[in-house]
């Protein structure tokens, strides 16, 4: 037996469109594998692991330790950790991997290979529309060189610079930011309580009281929720620079791509994209 476990986070969907890739891929290549969201049911029944989220922070978004702390397998073989970001691999990005191998160690799991994907950011800031159809058009190929690594047992780290670790406990002001910013999302009266806000939150932190959409101080500002209300009825009454005006839609993101001319790029000059343009320019020099 030689199965994957492909186990994800995702807020806004781009972990989850990751994911799916790496999923597909193995299909075509008759690897077995089961994909799956971390909230839902596992088959232990599985000999390598995948783990996918969000770096928020810098970091692994609560629900994801969670489900390691829970996690118990001493059966495997290669143990692969993507980090998907808006900045790539940079500092202090990196610091969410060394969180994952150390919780990971506790309990006697050594990770054997890291890699991190770009996709387009959906906080505070974002990449042009040609950046960001070029990191959907890229992604095939960068999941395919991390499978072909790991079909063949090949061990791949990244580097943390010391400076990072300055950042170790960035998350949990962030996680407390969170939730003081998500009880003040308030909703307005295009609300039609179709409920998917509710349904679709991954804390349960959205729920129906005297015919309002209320929260609770349970968000982990995934964002989900403002991004993908039909009615565009939830906004948020705090920091609200970090909601794009533009609105953040993976699955538009992807069928703009198709279309999408990657000629003549313009990357970005600015320091903060240098993790994005080393992974394209990575992809562009072959
Ligand atoms: C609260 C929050 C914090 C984030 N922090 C970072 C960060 O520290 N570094 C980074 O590169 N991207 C950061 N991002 C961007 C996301 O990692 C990125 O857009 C990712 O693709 C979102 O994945 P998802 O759609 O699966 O939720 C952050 C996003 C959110 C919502
Ligand atoms: S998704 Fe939007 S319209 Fe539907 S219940 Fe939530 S806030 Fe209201
Ligand atoms: S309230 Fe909205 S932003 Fe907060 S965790 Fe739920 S879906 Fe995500």
């Amino acid at each position: 037996m030689n199965k994957y476990l492909v186990a994800y986070f995702t807020g806004t969907g781009s972990s989850e469109v990751v994911a799916k890739e790496l999923v597909k891929q193995f299909d075509e290549i008759n690897i077995a594998n089961q994909l799956l969201y971390i909230k839902d049911e596992y088959d232990y029944n599985h000999n390598n692991l995948i783990i996918i989220y969000p770096v928020h922070a810098f970091n692994v978004p609560e629900q994801m330790e969670k489900w390691l702390d829970q996690y118990q397998n001493s059966n495997l073989k290669n143990v692969v950790v993507i980090a998907v970001s808006g900045g790539g691999e940079m500092s202090p990005n990196t610091i969410s991997h060394s969180r994952v191998k150390k919780k990971l160690k506790k309990k006697g799991i050594i990770v054997t290979y890291e890699a991190a994907i770009v996709m387009p950011s959906n906080a505070a800031i974002i990449a042009s529309e040609q950046i960001n159809s070029l990191l959907l058009k890229v992604l095939p190929l960068k999941i395919r060189e991390i499978i072909a690594d790991i079909v063949v047992g090949k061990s791949k780290m990244i580097k943390v610079n010391k400076f990072d670790y300055l950042f170790t406990h960035a998350y949990v002001f962030e996680r407390m930011f969170a939730r003081y910013w998500g009880k003040r999302i308030k909703c307005n009266d295009n609300c039609n309580q179709c409920g998917l806000c509710i349904r679709g939150c991954p804390t349960e932190n959205i729920q129906l009281e005297s015919n309002k959409i209320t929260f609770n101080n349970k968000c982990c500002m995934c964002l989900k929720c403002l991004y993908y209300c039909p009615q565009n009825a939830l906004y948020p009454t705090r920091f609200k620079f970090v909601i794009l005006k533009e609105g953040y839609n993976i699955n538009d993101f992807i069928e703009k791509s198709k279309n999408a001319t990657v000629e003549n790029i313009v990357y970005p000059k600015s320091i903060l994209w240098k993790g994005v343009n080393d992974y394209l320019e990575d992809v562009s020099k072959r």
